[in-house]
This record gives structure tokens, C-alpha cells and sequence, in this order.
């Protein structure tokens, strides 16, 4: 099948978009490990993609508070118990409860804060 001229200039654009995106494109899973492994619990991977192609930038990154750069969020368990930050939709309600320790808590020991992966989400338990 031969695609047209047109069809042809699209791809070349597309392509040449693609390569201008920034950096911060990357949106693999995210490992947060500022305080749990010190607290006796496996290290966070929190799976970037798969919560972005769900809900807005901002709902996160304005209304939830989460800054926009790995490992810069402080956040404790008894604030997303109280139903902040990840707590607002782990709740039982919009998406399963905090009671699943291990579905947030399935990173590898010594697994350092930031970002693991490339441009999509490889899910709890790869890292
Ligand atoms: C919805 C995801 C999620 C679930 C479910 C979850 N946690 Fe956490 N937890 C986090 C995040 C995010 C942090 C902050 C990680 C960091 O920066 O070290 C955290 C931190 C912690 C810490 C570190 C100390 C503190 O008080 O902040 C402990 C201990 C902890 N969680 C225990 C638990 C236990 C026990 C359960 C199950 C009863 C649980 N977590 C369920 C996401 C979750
Ligand atoms: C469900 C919540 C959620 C949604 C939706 C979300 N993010 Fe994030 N994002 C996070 C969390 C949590 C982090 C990690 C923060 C940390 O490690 O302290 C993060 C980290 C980032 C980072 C930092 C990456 C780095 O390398 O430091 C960027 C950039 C980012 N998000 C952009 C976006 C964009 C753009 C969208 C929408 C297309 C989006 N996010 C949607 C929760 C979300
Ligand atoms: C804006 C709402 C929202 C926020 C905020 C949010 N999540 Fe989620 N999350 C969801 C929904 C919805 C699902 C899908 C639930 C289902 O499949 O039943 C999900 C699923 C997940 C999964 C399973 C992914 C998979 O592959 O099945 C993990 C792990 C997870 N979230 C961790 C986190 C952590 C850690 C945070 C905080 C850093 C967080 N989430 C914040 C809505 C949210």
C-alpha cells in the first residue's frame, strides 16, 4: 500500500516532534524511598504512566500537591491514610485501599527516589 505524499510529510512531522519533546517525557514508574525502607517497609513504585493516561496532569501536580520531580515530595503514610496525596484515590472508593501495603510497597531493597524505566509504566514489582 502506498501512502501518499501528504501522508508522508505527517510522519516526518510526527517524527520530528517526537525528538523535540523534553527530558521530562519520561514518565516510567516513579520509586519513592525518602522514608519507607527506613521505616522497615519495601520501597514505593508508584506507576507514572499508568495513573497519567488516566487523569489530568493537574489533578497531581496542582490540586493533590505533587511536585513535578522524583524524590521531591515528603510524604507519610498517615497523611494518605488521612486521604492526601496518594490517599485522595486510594481510599477504597476510587481505586483500592490502603490496606494493600504491598501493591504500593513492591520495590526492591536499596532502590534509591526517582525515576526507573522509560516511556511507559512496567508496574509494581519489576524494580
Ligand atoms: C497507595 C499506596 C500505598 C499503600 C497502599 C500503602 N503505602 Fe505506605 N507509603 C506510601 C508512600 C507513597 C510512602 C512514602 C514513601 C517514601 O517517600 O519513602 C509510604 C510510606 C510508608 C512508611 C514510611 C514511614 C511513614 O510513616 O511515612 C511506612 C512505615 C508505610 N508506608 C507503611 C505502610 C503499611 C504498613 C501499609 C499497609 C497497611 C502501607 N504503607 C500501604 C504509599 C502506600
Ligand atoms: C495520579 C497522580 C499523577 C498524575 C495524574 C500525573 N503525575 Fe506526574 N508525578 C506524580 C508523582 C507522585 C510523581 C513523583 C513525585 C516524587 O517522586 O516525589 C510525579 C513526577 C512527575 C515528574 C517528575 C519526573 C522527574 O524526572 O523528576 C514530571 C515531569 C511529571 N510527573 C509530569 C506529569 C505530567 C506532564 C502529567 C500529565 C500528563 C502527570 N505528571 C500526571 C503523580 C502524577
Ligand atoms: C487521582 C487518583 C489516584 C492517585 C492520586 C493515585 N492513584 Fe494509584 N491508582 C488509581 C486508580 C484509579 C488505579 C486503578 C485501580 C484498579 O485497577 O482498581 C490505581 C492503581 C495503582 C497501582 C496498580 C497499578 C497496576 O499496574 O495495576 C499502583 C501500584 C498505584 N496505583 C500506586 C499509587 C501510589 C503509590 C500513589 C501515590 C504516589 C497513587 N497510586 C496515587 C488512582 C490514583
Amino acid at each position: 500500500m502506498r501512502r501518499g505524499k501528504w501522508g508522508a510529510v505527517a510522519a516526518r512531522i510526527l517524527v520530528l516532534w517526537l525528538a523535540a519533546l523534553p527530558a521530562w517525557a519520561e514518565y516510567g514508574d516513579v520509586i519513592l524511598n525518602r522514608r519507607a525502607e527506613a521505616e522497615g517497609m519495601p520501597p514505593v513504585i508508584f506507576p507514572h504512566w499508568f495513573h497519567r493516561i488516566r487523569f489530568r496532569c493537574k489533578v497531581c501536580h496542582f490540586e493533590l500537591g505533587f511536585e513535578m520531580r522524583a524524590g521531591s515530595n515528603d510524604v507519610t503514610m498517615q497523611e494518605i491514610i488521612d486521604g492526601k496525596f496518594c490517599g485522595m484515590c486510594h481510599n477504597d472508593d476510587i481505586a483500592w485501599g490502603t490496606e494493600n501495603c504491598f501493591l504500593c510497597h513492591s520495590g526492591k531493597p536499596g532502590l534509591k527516589s526517582g525515576i526507573r524505566g522509560g516511556h511507559s509504566t512496567k508496574g509494581p514489582g519489576i524494580w
